[in-house]
């Protein structure tokens, strides 16, 4: 990890766990803000950050946050209607951006309507482009990412043994042909993307994930030659918050 911080945390349950988060980016927006002038936050998808959501939707959170200079990515996303409920665009907007004032275009989301996964990534990396304003040589660097972990190791839309482990270039692949749990074409920020941010908050919670997550933290640097989580690697902290119960 070089210089990065590497920090876990164990909770007692998802609330708990929930609340830490909350009360992390609670207090790194504004300190960010103060700095550079915005908070650039990429989302997770799955369940376990629903409940994160909901917590920064709760007054004690949304209002001191001044969501007029925080812009909100995806890190992946399933290529479903953003209503259906498999989009991590639907979770988040429920949970949390239907429930603040925060301007449409602080919302960047992917263009799931385009008619692949190829396509909406390409898009979608014009627009993070466009945002960060960096042409193809420069990677942009999020403020912070929020990752989640599947059983598998996985995290954002990076799957053991898949080729997208390997790009290089590309902040933003597509898998046309459906990939993970639930089964569906999708985009995915790319290592070098997620490797760009300043911070990574990995959300770990839920059954079957105490083996693979147990080997992880055994050892990282052994672990990442096959584990996507573990390939995780932001330029200042990398942070482990989780409610498994060894
Ligand atoms: C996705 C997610 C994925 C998720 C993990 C954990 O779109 O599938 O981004 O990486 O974070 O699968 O999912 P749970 O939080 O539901 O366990």
């Amino acid at each position: 990890m070089g210089k990065a911080i590497n920090d876990i945390q164990g909770f007692k349950n998802p609330a708990q766990l929930a609340e830490a988060a909350r009360a992390y980016i609670t207090q790194l927006i504004p300190l960010t803000i103060e700095n550079t002038g915005r908070f650039n936050i990429a989302l997770s998808g799955g369940s376990t950050p629903r409940l994160l959501y909901e917590r920064l939707a709760a007054p004690e959170s949304k209002n001191v946050i001044d969501w007029s200079k925080v812009f909100f990515f995806w890190g992946d996303e399933r290529m479903v209607p953003w209503e259906a409920p498999e989009s991590n665009f639907n979770t988040a907007w429920r949970a949390l951006i239907s429930k603040i004032k925060i301007p449409r275009d602080n919302i960047v989301a992917p263009n799931v309507d385009l008619a692949t996964a190829t396509q909406c990534a390409e898009d979608y990396e014009d627009q993070i482009r466009r945002h960060f304003s960096v042409d193809m040589n420069k990677i942009p660097s999020f403020d912070l990412i929020l990752l989640g972990m599947g059983p598998d190791g996985h995290t954002a839309s990076l799957f053991p043994g898949r080729p997208e482990l390997k790009e290089t270039r590309r902040l933003v692949v597509g898998m046309d042909e459906p990939v993970g749990e639930p089964p569906l074409p999708r985009i995915s920020f790319t290592l070098p993307l997620i490797n760009g941010s300043r911070v990574a908050l990995i959300l770990i919670s839920g059954a079957g994930k105490a083996e693979v997550i147990k080997k992880i933290w055994s050892d990282t640097d052994k672990a990442a030659t096959h584990y996507p989580v573990a390939m995780v690697r932001p330029a200042l902290k990398r942070l482990w918050y989780h409610d498994i119960q060894f």
